[in-house]
């Protein structure tokens, strides 16, 4: 990870912030594209409509997209004394590292990521939630090693596309996860657009929990930046039964 100094104050706030938090889950890929930020908002916005108190954190440091898909529009950064409090969206507490990355041109790199998540880290007050969701940055790079180990209470739903090209990628990150003994709550299939049982085969070989198949929705662009409706999508409807089977 990084260049952390152990020594690092911030590292032993972390825990604290998430105290009143019950479960973490992350929403992770190895691959970029295959629909993590969309379910992550998603499975926020199913639980926090079910009447659970949920937070959502966009670590997706190359493509923060979780404000676009939710229609967030306020954009000042959350200020208080001791901290920071999530701005509330939808009845979700929303925290995005887009708050830390909006005014900088070039994208953060290198310790700048580090940084910037354990910053946003130590300084969000969650307070008592049932859910913290999770979108992760995509592939298997320092900062998803960095989120791995600084939020220890995570739970891993790892998604993938019906793609040999997807499932590559995806298939080094459960490698990882599972060398680190980290709880992956199963994998869920995205985009299905026909029959094909690769997805299916590959979790059963490797004894991880298949979390069903969500198919591709031509009319979801329209649904993007409106919570409303995209509660009434095809997509949720399908997204629905992942939920049910992980909560
Ligand atoms: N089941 C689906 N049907 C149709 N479009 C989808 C589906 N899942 C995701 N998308 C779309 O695909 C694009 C990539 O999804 P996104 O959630 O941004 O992926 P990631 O976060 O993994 O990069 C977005 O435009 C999203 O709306
Ligand atoms: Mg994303």
């Amino acid at each position: 990870m990084g260049n952390l100094s152990i020594m690092d104050v911030r590292l032993s706030v972390i825990d604290h912030r998430l105290h009143g938090v019950k479960r973490v889950i992350a929403v992770a890929s190895g691959k970029g594209g295959v629909g993590k930020s969309l379910m992550a908002s998603s499975f926020a916005l199913n639980l926090s409509n079910k009447g659970y108190k949920v937070g959502l954190l966009d670590l997706d440091l190359y493509g923060p997209s979780s404000h676009i898909i939710l229609g967030v529009n306020d954009f000042s950064f959350p200020e208080e004394e001791k901290g920071i409090l999530p701005h509330e969206i939808s009845g979700i507490k929303f925290m995005s590292i887009v708050y830390f990355s909006q005014d900088k041109p070039a994208p953060l790199r290198g310790n700048d990521i580090t940084n910037a998540i354990i910053e946003l880290l130590a300084i969000t007050q969650w307070g008592n939630l049932d859910y913290i969701i999770i979108d992760m940055p995509p592939g298997i790079g320092d900062e998803t090693l960095d989120v791995i180990h600084l939020i220890k209470k995570s739970e891993f739903v790892v998604v993938t596309t019906p793609s040999k090209v997807a499932l590559g990628a995806v298939d080094k990150l459960l490698n990882i996860l599972k060398e680190l003994k980290l709880p992956v709550l199963g994998i869920i299939e995205n985009m299905k657009i026909n029959e094909s049982k690769l997805i299916f085969d590959y979790v059963k070989e490797k004894n991880f929990k298949f979390l069903g198949s969500v198919s591709f929705d031509r009319n979801l662009e329209d649904a993007i930046g409106f919570t409303n409706k995209l509660l009434n999508t095809s997509f949720m409807k399908d997204f629905q039964k992942v939920v049910e089977k992980i909560t």
